[in-house]
């Protein structure tokens, strides 16, 4: 049965801006956070508090979290991969995190310059920080159904992470198709594995669209129960260590197959078009959201 809720996370601010080439300018980006939340989404993820070496993009994450309005009952979670970054996250005012690791070896090296164990020591020591400072931490795998380095991912080595990272103490789990490579029976037999370690009420999928393949993989995740979907206005991003990887999937066109289904969002679509529309036009392309272009085209 599909859930009657689900809780949309906009990760386009994060994970839609990381991979632009050149430094799109932080007032922009607060001014697209502030329209998000206009739209009523509960959690958009705002930034990351990475090296500015690995990825120059997110450099300005202070100036990004202190300059958005912070709307009552709306989360900003930003990515924090050590505790260096946690202890800068926390200075300029997150209230939530998020950790980053994969089920791939080669991904995590390339990534986050460590392998899964050493990740793993790392995320310890942020969750046990975060743990004295009241903070929720969501956990990332990435690479769920495929790898740019390794190809092949067995569900079982997704459901190790996953179970590893749940019970250091994440409160929800996101499932990532970086390369959205992945198809229906794969997204299947994945969450089976990954079910039998992690309650699905805490589960998440975060599915990029590179083979187009995403609404389809989320409609199999729904009827399996999940009910937490990460998705990125316009259908912006990328990951910039998974060459190819191209936007997740659209948040216009997520809500716009949540509502054809009757499941409630709390989000406007209306007002998620337009943040959308500011967001290209300043950027100066097409949007990746059909939605998007079926509405402006009419
Ligand atoms: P490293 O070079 O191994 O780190 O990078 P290090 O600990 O040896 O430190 C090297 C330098 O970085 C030092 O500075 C540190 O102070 C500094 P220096 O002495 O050279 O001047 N440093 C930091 N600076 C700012 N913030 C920090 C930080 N930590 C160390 N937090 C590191 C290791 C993890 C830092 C690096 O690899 C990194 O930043 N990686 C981030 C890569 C990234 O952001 N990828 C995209 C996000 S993941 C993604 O998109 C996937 C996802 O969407 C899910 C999916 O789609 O599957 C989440
Ligand atoms: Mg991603």
């Amino acid at each position: 049965a599909l859930p009657k809720k689900v809780k949309i996370v906009e990760v386009g601010p994060r994970d839609g801006l990381q991979n632009e080439k050149s430094i799109v300018p932080a007032q922009l980006k607060i001014r697209l956070i502030d329209m998000l939340s206009e739209s009523g989404l509960p959690v958009i993820e705002a930034t990351s508090f990475v090296s500015p070496k690995w990825v120059p993009q997110m450099a300005d994450h202070a100036e990004v979290l202190k300059g958005i309005k912070k709307f009552p009952g709306i989360r900003y979670p930003v990515l924090t991969p050590n505790l260096t970054g946690f202890q800068a996250a926390v200075a300029s005012g997150a209230e939530e995190v998020a950790i980053f690791g994969a089920a791939s070896e080669l991904f995590t090296k390339k990534n986050i310059n460590c392998s899964i164990d050493e990740s793993l020591e790392r995320f310890e020591k942020v969750l046990s920080a975060a743990r004295a400072a009241n903070i929720p931490v969501r956990g990332y795998v990435s690479c769920v159904l495929g790898c740019p380095y390794e190809g092949k991912i067995s569900p079982a080595k997704v459901a190790e992470v996953s179970k590893k990272l749940y019970s250091m103490g994440c409160y929800e789990i996101s499932l990532g198709d970086t390369v959205g490579v992945g198809t229906l029976v794969g997204m299947k037999d994945m969450l089976s594995a990954v079910m039998k370690e992690v309650p699905v009420s805490a589960l998440a999928v975060h599915c990029h669209d590179t083979y187009g393949q995403a609404l389809a993989n989320i409609s199999m995740a729904l009827q399996m129960g999940v009910s937490v979907v990460d998705s990125s206005v316009a259908g912006l991003g990328g990951c910039p260590y998974a060459k190819g990887a191209s936007g997740n999937v659209a948040t216009e066109d997520l809500l716009y197959m949540l509502n054809g289904l009757g499941i409630e969002t709390g989000v406007s679509l209306p007002k998620l078009l337009e943040a959308g529309k500011f967001i290209c036009q300043a950027l100066n392309r097409k949007s990746n959201s059909k939605v998007a272009q079926a509405t402006f085209s009419s």
